[in-house]
C-alpha cells in the first residue's frame, strides 16, 4: 500500500499500520501483531465515525454536495455484497442474493448510494447473530428499483421502528451490547436517498423476527437507440 494514497492523517495511522503488518519495516515481534491489528481496526472505526459526523455538519449547513452521473445498480449492489462477504462469513450467515436480473441505471451519486448500501448491509450483519442475509435488487413499475435488504437478526420493536432514522439513534439492545455504532447511519442515509427524491425505510414484526430494510430509486430515463 502507497501512504501517499491515503489523505489525512487517520490514513496515515491506517496505512503504516497495515504496512508495519505486512513487514514492510522488518519481520514484527509477535506480541506486537494484535496491538498493531487493534490500531488498524479501530482506525477504520474512528474514520467512519469522523466521516459521519462531517456529513451530519455539511447537511445540517445545507452544504452537501452530490455528483450525479448515470450508473447501474446492479453492479454496485455486486460490489458491496463482495467487499462484504468476508464479514458474513466471520460471523457465519448464510448470504442469499434475490436480484432480478438486468439493468438499472439511475442518475444519483454513487459513492453516496454506496455508503448507503454498505450502512445497510453492515447493520444486518451486525444485528444477526444467527442465520442469513437476503439482499434483493428489483424494479416496482418502469422506472423506480426497489433495493432491500432483509436479515433473521434481533428485529426491532414497533415503538423503535418510527425512531430509527432520528440522529443517534440506537435501539436499547443495541446501547447495552457490544456492538459498534453511533446511530448516524440511518439518520445520513435517510438525508441522502431523500435530497434526490428516494425513499428509505424499514420493517419487522419485531423484536427476535428480522428486519427489512428498503431503498427505493427513480430509475434514469433512458435514451432510446432507434
Ligand atoms: N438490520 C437491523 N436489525 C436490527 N436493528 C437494526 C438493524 N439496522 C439498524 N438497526 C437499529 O437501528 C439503529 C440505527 O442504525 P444506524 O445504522 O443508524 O446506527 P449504528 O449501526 O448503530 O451505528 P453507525 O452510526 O455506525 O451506523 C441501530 O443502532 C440498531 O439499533
Ligand atoms: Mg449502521
Amino acid at each position: 500500500m502507497c501512504i501517499r494514497d491515503r489523505r489525512g492523517p487517520l490514513g496515515a495511522i491506517k496505512g503504516y499500520a497495515s504496512l508495519m503488518l505486512e513487514g514492510d519495516y522488518g519481520q514484527v515481534p509477535k506480541e506486537f501483531i494484535e496491538p498493531l491489528d487493534i490500531i488498524f481496526r479501530s482506525t477504520d472505526t474512528l474514520t467512519k465515525t469522523v466521516s459521519d459526523f462531517l456529513d451530519v455538519s455539511r447537511i445540517e449547513q445545507g452544504e452537501m454536495k452530490f455528483y450525479l452521473k448515470n450508473f447501474d445498480v446492479a453492479t454496485l449492489v455486486d460490489e458491496v455484497v463482495n467487499e462484504q462477504r468476508l464479514n458474513f462469513k466471520k460471523n457465519n450467515l448464510e448470504l442469499r442474493l434475490k436480484s432480478e436480473k438486468g439493468e438499472y441505471i439511475v442518475h444519483e451519486d454513487k459513492a453516496k448510494l454506496k455508503q448507503v448500501l454498505i450502512n445497510l448491509v453492515d447493520n444486518s450483519n451486525k444485528y444477526t447473530k444467527a442465520g442469513w442475509i437476503e439482499i434483493g435488487l428489483k424494479k416496482t413499475n418502469e422506472n423506480k428499483l426497489l433495493f432491500s435488504v432483509k436479515d433473521s437478526g434481533v428485529g426491532i420493536s414497533k415503538e423503535t421502528l418510527p425512531l430509527l432514522f432520528k440522529k443517534f439513534s440506537r435501539a436499547q439492545d443495541a446501547q447495552g451490547s457490544n456492538i459498534l455504532g453511533t446511530g448516524l447511519g440511518l439518520y445520513v442515509a435517510k438525508k441522502l436517498i431523500e435530497a434526490k427524491g428516494g425513499r428509505i425505510w424499514a420493517e419487522s414484526e419485531g423484536k427476535g423476527k428480522g428486519s427489512q430494510f428498503y431503498v427505493e430509486l427513480n430509475l434514469a430515463e433512458q435514451t432510446t437507440k432507434v
